[in-house]
């Protein structure tokens, strides 16, 4: 589903339209410059305001080639805060994903357009499925690695980029500092947008994926290429489909994730303050 008018879709060149995008915030927000960029995912939203000082907040479509959000409970804007000490994070609150079907350009570009403000740390979280014996609705959990399942990339021709420690063990021992309970798995994306069967969370737990989800996976690749470490958290929202006793639906996927919101945005926010 491409669209002619798109700037993604018509330029030959992405990255030039990031660097479009990256000087639309820098106009809109008076920073010329982020230090470290967070995507937040369903239960992750009030992470904005415990990072520190809110800049500015703009919304997402007044900057070069971003969309509409196609979802209730995903907030469309993007913010500026600056922290404590100093740094300025950009939080995007606009995620395209997708199962939206426009293509990977149009799914990487906040992760490229984060890079070209100057990030070089991105952070990644997401609400998804847990397959890992002990784990809970309401739990955070780290990203230790990832398996693709999408059959796409962003990456576009001849581009070999290293994938050895994607989830920087870095960034990961910096979390654990913050809190020494939080537990590690393999994050695996597919395309969606149906939920899982039972069988292909089990194709899943055999080829050792721990997290089942719908986006982070092919923003986490276009943030390697990018050059930025990058750090993944996941809220369990549910128990993936055929461990859950319960059918899956999207409306407790929010509310587990509303329910943890305070908590995990805290210590998301405590992470970003160390990094
Ligand atoms: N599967 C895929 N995506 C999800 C899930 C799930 O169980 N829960 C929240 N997002």
């Amino acid at each position: 589903m491409t669209d002619p008018s798109h700037p993604l879709d018509l330029a030959a060149d992405p990255f030039e339209v990031a660097r479009t995008a990256a000087a639309d915030i820098a106009r809109l927000t008076g920073i010329a410059h982020h230090d470290i960029a967070v995507t937040l995912g369903s239960g992750w939203g009030q992470a904005a305001d415990l990072i520190g000082e809110t800049v500015a907040t703009i919304p997402a479509t007044e900057v070069t080639g971003f969309s509409k959000p196609a979802l209730d409970g995903h907030v469309g804007t993007l913010r500026s805060v600056a922290t404590p000490d100093g740094r300025h994070v950009l939080v995007i609150g606009a995620r395209t994903h997708y199962y939206e079907g426009h293509g990977v350009r149009r799914v990487v570009h906040s992760v490229r357009t984060a890079a070209a403000t100057g990030a070089t740390t991105m952070v990644l979280t997401n609400g998804a499925g847990g397959l890992k014996r002990g784990w809970t609705p309401g739990q955070p959990v780290l990203i230790s690695d990832q398996l693709n399942l999408t059959a796409d990339t962003p990456l576009e021709g001849a581009t070999f980029i290293d994938m050895t420690d994607l989830y920087a063990a870095r960034l990961r021992a910096i979390a654990r500092e913050v809190d020494p309970s939080l537990d590690e798995g393999v994050y695996t994306q597919l395309r969606g947008p149906q939920y899982e069967t039972p069988a292909e969370v089990r194709m899943v737990g055999a080829i050792g994926g721990d997290i089942v989800g719908m986006s982070t996976a092919l923003e986490a690749i276009a943030a390697r290429q990018a050059g930025m470490e990058v750090l993944g958290f996941s809220l369990i929202t549910n128990l993936a489909a055929g461990i859950s006793p319960t059918p899956l639906s999207h409306e407790e996927v929010i509310e587990s994730g509303r329910a943890a919101e305070s908590r995990i945005s805290q210590l998301l926010a405590d992470v970003i303050g160390r990094l």
